[in-house]
């Protein structure tokens, strides 16, 4: 470690301001934190699929030692402990003159399974889905040929299901439904829905026993993800999940209502997918279309409050595996403008678009087949 950076992070374990103390720049101090902030993004998701954090505020805010919460969790002691260390002094947890450890209330509200749909944790698991294809992304930047989605395995489905039921799935009833005029009647009455690139197929899962008379199909190139979501719909009559590509599948006016959650951007061909969904859907029919709240342009995003994690996200995952597959590529950041521009383009011409209140990353857009 470089001298100014070594003197910075004395600056940082002593206690003091990371910033430009003793001549050290402020930039370096702003590296530190970073680094410091990336480990403990990795340890929250650890203690989210651990049941660390759960276990720790079972029954509210007490103090644990390392060897009553390993054992309340049934997990290692040494392995509780350290991850207590990075808790501590990471200021997740606090560390009393007793030494034992509490998880505040005011932090578990952001960081168990009971503060769904607002566990924070949930998300800080793609650091490591993204982590475990560094060195092929590392390489897709000198050959420029993306990475596809077979190289995140059945863990990248397993981590867009618990996101998605936070973001999407909790809040279908209260704001996302009511989005749409006159689509909780719709859907009571009995429609055709169609879910494109449903991953599990929760949301649809959800719907379908939300809405008996409708009858609901999702659909998803991955085998295993459709399998896992097979497991989870047994026994719902009025769902089905299948393997296909959203490029083609379904017949023309085949449905009243399609949704595309997180679905176009990361598409080889997305202007083809948004043309058959026009084709697909009823006269009168809506796409309610869920994607990344970004601008099209970088500068647009400079404020963005996850700017430099949408780039992450769409460098690690969703440019590469539209670029693995010949596409354009489009990015998590291909932003409204870009958004709208197709979507008029495949011929949806009354378009809104919405933000909600529960859900800081996505855009919420309305589309009318006209
Ligand atoms: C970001 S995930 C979103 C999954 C799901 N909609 C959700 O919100 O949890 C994108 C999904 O698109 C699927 N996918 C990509 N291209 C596809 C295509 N041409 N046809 C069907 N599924 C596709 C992937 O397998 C992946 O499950």
């Amino acid at each position: 470690m470089c001298q100014s950076c070594a003197s910075s992070v004395s600056v940082s374990v002593s206690g003091g301001d990371s910033g430009a103390q003793g001549g050290v720049p402020e930039f370096v101090g702003r590296l530190v934190g970073v680094i410091n902030s990336a480990g403990l993004a990795l340890m929250i998701s650890v203690g989210h699929r651990t049941g660390l954090f759960d276990a720790m505020s079972e029954g509210g805010a007490r103090a644990w030692s390392s060897e009553e919460l390993a054992r309340s969790a049934g997990l290692s002691e040494r392995y509780v402990r350290e991850w207590l260390g990075a808790m501590a002094t990471g200021r997740i947890v606090t560390l009393g003159a007793d030494g034992r450890y509490t998880l505040p209330s005011e932090h578990a509200a952001w960081l168990t399974r009971r503060a769904e749909p607002n566990n924070i944790a949930v998300s800080m698991q793609w650091i490591g889905v993204l982590g475990a294809v560094e060195s092929e992304v590392v390489w897709a930047f000198g050959h420029g040929r993306g990475v596809p989605y077979s190289a995140y395995g059945r863990r990248f489905h397993d981590v867009m299901a618990d996101e998605s039921r936070q973001t999407t799935v909790l809040a279908l009833d209260s704001a996302i439904v009511p989005l749409v005029d006159g689509l909780h009647g719709r859907l009571e009455r009995g429609a055709r829905v169609l879910d494109i690139a449903c991953g599990k197929g929760l949301a649809m899962l959800h719907l379908a026993r939300r809405y008996p008379r409708s009858r609901f199909v999702g659909v998803d190139l991955s085998e295993e993800a459709i399998e896992m979501g097979r497991r989870e719909a047994a026994g719902v009559d009025n769902l089905e999940l299948v393997t296909g590509d959203v490029t083609t599948f379904g017949g023309k006016d085949e449905f009243d209502v399609v949704t595309a959650f997180d679905a176009i951007h990361d598409q080889a061909a997305p202007d083809r997918v948004l043309a058959n969904i026009r084709r697909v859907l009823k006269p009168g029919g809506v796409l309610l279309m869920q994607d990344i709240k970004a601008r099209t342009a970088h500068a647009e995003n400079l404020d963005h409050p996850m700017g430099p994690f949408l780039y992450t996200i769409s460098t690690m995952h969703c440019m590469s595996v539209s670029l693995a597959n010949g596409g354009p590529g489009l990015g998590s950041a291909w932003g409204r403008e870009k958004a709208e521009e197709m979507l008029h383009a495949a011929g949806f011409d009354g378009v809104s678009v919405h933000e909600l209140a529960h859900d800081m990353i996505n855009f919420y857009y309305v589309c009318r087949a006209g």
